[in-house]
């Protein structure tokens, strides 16, 4: 499905006291229905504001955002929230599981905001982690909480799953384990993935590559065949 998502005209101006920062100056992009997009670009370059207004967590200052025929920048407080429930699957840097719970129970626990949710044992088996379902995050390495926190995100079965800067908290060889995962799923799922980096290396693992620069979209590159994260090093 072409236009999926249509950011037009996306501008987000935060206050700070007497200081205006213009995090976002008219954003404009388009994203197909299954692709993996690689939003990438410098610190400070809007990265995270823009995925956090396309994730309803944040609203834009003016400007037009829909997904799947969704105008969820019209969205009002109540939309807001069933969009972030059902529709959206986040995955942070730092993971956030809940401490006290297991690995299969914060899954479980996305699962009960969720429609349609996919079969726990099922998705903790698709991303390598069967074998440690029943420890707590502090039993478990950087890349394993990650694998949890992805679990989480795709057991909720949302139509977009967004990563900030998802290995970034992890070294080069499980950042790379995290990344396959996400391509794979990608590949085997279908859905529409968005993935935060500013490894500039990692833009050939997208389908879509939209590089940001001061608040605006400095380009954006088709790849007709992406890289497998296999192939890719940097
Ligand atoms: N909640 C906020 N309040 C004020 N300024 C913010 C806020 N969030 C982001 N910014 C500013 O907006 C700009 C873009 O930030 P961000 O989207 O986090 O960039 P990136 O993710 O690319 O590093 C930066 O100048 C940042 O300081
Ligand atoms: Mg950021």
């Amino acid at each position: 499905m072409e236009n999926f998502i249509e950011f037009t005209n996306v501008r987000k101006i935060y206050s700070m006291g007497e200081v205006e920062i213009e995090a976002l100056g008219g954003i404009d992009f388009s994203i197909n229905k299954g692709e993996l997009v690689i939003i990438a670009g410098a610190s400070g370059a809007g990265k995270s504001t823009i995925l956090n207004i396309l994730g309803g967590m944040d609203s834009p200052t003016s400007g037009k955002i829909t997904v799947d025929n969704g105008s969820i920048s019209s969205y009002n407080q109540k939309d807001l929230i069933s969009y972030r429930r059902y529709d959206v699957g986040f995955v942070f840097q730092f993971y956030n599981l809940v401490q006290n719970l297991t690995a299969i129970e914060n899954v479980e626990l996305a699962t009960q905001v969720s429609k349609a949710p996919l079969d726990v044992n099922q998705v903790i088996e698709d991303v390598g982690l069967t074998p440690r379902k029943n420890n707590f995050p502090s039993q478990l390495s950087g890349g394993e909480q990650q694998r949890v926190a992805i679990a989480r995100a795709l057991a909720k079965n949302p139509k977009l799953l967004l990563c900030d800067e998802p290995t970034g908290a992890l070294d080069y060889e499980t950042g790379k384990a995290i990344l396959k995962l996400l391509q794979d799923t990608g590949k085997k799922t279908g859905m529409t993935i968005v993935i935060i980096t500013h490894n500039l290396a990692l833009t050939s693992i997208g389908n879509r590559v939209i590089k940001v620069k001061s608040g605006k979209v400095d380009s954006v590159t088709i790849n007709p065949s992406p890289m497998d994260v296999e192939k890719v090093s940097w």
